[in-house]
């Protein structure tokens, strides 16, 4: 149960979101898309940040990982070997008194060591809705997003949008194999849309219909399983610190052997203290050989591996780091949304802000350069300078802002998590010197022009 204060912060969330063009819900105008949403120029700025940075720590920064981006649509005999097509199903249930349909965990508690199988262990609370308990039966709701290819719809015509990205990395294998001839262990790593027709989306950006996923299939022999499941585990901690997570709202879970993913032998999930409870954000799975096995022989195409060296051959195993990349934008907004009151210097009059306390490499506005009055053309002109100057030097975007009071411009860019702000005033056209404000503190110091690069890196 999630209390009142809470659910206040998620609203706050939600429309701070909205209101500074990161994130606006699906197809607005028509009333919305369930589970569907729509990221704005702050929110792709975000987005884009986290997975350069995801990008440049385990595919450029490293010699054994090999990127690629691969179709969405994929032939649905993938899903039929990956065992999609049988197993990848919730739970739900349908009240038979408002006729609305639920996921069982939404509605129900499992009943802990009850003996029975996944799916059957539930005690069903009220209906959400209307209040009844007179429940239908369960059944298995296959979520994937099932599509017609090509102008004739019938058996042979049918595919899936992927409901992971993971299955594009193992049907690449030998194709990896044959242009770079890699040495185990490698990895293939890539980042992309997935989709799964949830029965209930909810929680904002947390269970989309739509969403994007960061995976890594890394390639093992068996024997190093526990080695490099301990490496993998410690390389998602160290992203986690790299984005400027909060450690201390971040747990792990043992998945008990009852939940594991089909395809898992042993599953890490990440939780994060949401404020709607500890929910799952990322994910670490030993998935055997069960992919490269079932697509060799689904699609009877060879995918073992070659150890010149030891002279063997064998299908590798497989470590799986999935990062969900909505649920680290949701994550990283919760963790930086912050409340607090700030005077103007030499002012006694305080005054409540919204500021978002993101770390500097994942914030989408760096810096932000203001000329202190808009109708005074030789401060517009050095601002103007100021702001060609950082956009060559700094990494990260630079914006220019002259709207408004310069206040109402503070507050606008720590609403965004913008670290620095930079005034040029009139003792700039003195002697070369800016103020520089820091969003946390609201402090602000001079500092010369020449050393301004070096100061908001
Ligand atoms: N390839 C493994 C895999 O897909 P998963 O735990 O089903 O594993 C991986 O999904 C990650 O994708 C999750 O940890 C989560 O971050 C994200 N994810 C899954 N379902 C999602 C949904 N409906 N909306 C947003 N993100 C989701």
């Amino acid at each position: 149960m999630t209390n009142k204060k809470d659910s206040d912060l998620m609203e706050k969330i939600v429309s701070l979101a909205k209101r500074r063009g990161f994130i606006y819900q699906g197809s607005e105008i028509y009333g919305g898309l369930a589970g569907t949403w729509d990221y704005g120029p702050l929110g792709v700025a975000l987005k884009n940040n986290i997975k350069n940075l995801w990008w440049k720590k385990f595919v450029t920064d490293r010699e054994d990982m090999y990127g690629v981006d691969t179709a969405i649509l994929m032939n649905a005999r993938v899903w039929q070997a990956s065992g999609h097509t049988s197993g990848f199903a919730d739970p739900k249930v349908t009240c038979k008194k408002c006729k609305k349909t639920f996921r069982t965990d939404d509605v129900g508690d499992l009943i802990a060591n009850s003996g029975l199988d996944k799916g059957e262990a539930w005690v069903l609370r009220n209906c959400p809705e209307c209040n009844s308990k007179d429940w239908d039966n369960e059944q298995q709701f296959n979520i994937m997003f099932k599509t017609s290819i090509g102008a004739i719809e019938d058996e042979s015509s049918i595919s899936y949008l992927r409901p992971e990205t993971a299955q594009g990395m193992f049907v690449n294998f030998k194709n990896i194999i044959d242009s770079f001839h890699p040495k185990l262990p490698f990895g293939l790593a890539q980042i992309g849309k997935a989709f799964r027709n949830e029965i209930a989306p909810r929680d904002f950006l947390f269970r989309a219909r739509e969403f994007e996923q960061m995976e890594i299939e890394y390639f093992i022999h068996e024997s190093d399983r526990e080695k490099q499941f301990k490496y993998w585990h410690g390389e998602m901690k160290s992203w986690m610190k790299e984005i400027g997570l909060d450690a201390a709202k971040v747990h792990e879970l043992e998945v008990p052997a009852e939940d594991l993913a089909h395809y898992s032998k042993r599953t890490i999930d990440f939780e994060f203290d949401f404020p709607f409870g500890k929910k799952e954000l990322y994910g670490l799975a030993y998935r055997t050989d069960f992919d490269l096995k079932n697509h060799t022989s689904a699609s009877t195409v060879d995918l073992s591996y070659f150890d010149e060296e030891a002279g063997e051959r064998f299908v590798p195993h497989v470590i799986e780091p999935t990062f969900g990349l909505d649920r680290t934008v949701l994550a990283l907004l919760v963790d930086a949304y912050r409340e607090d009151e700030l005077g103007s210097e030499g002012d006694e009059k305080v005054e409540k802000r919204v500021f978002l306390k993101l770390s500097p490499t994942i914030a989408p506005v760096r810096v932000a350069v203001f000329p202190l009055l808009k109708n005074k053309p030789a401060l517009v002109e050095k601002a103007r300078e100021v702001f060609t100057m950082l956009k060559k030097e700094i990494p990260g975007a630079v914006v220019f802002d002259d709207n408004g009071n310069i206040g109402k411009r503070y507050r606008r860019q720590d609403e965004i998590g913008t670290p620095h702000c930079i005034t040029i005033d009139f003792d700039t056209l003195e002697n070369d010197t800016v103020t520089v404000r820091d969003r946390d503190t609201g402090k602000q110091e001079r500092v010369a022009i020449k050393e301004l690069s070096k100061s908001v890196s």
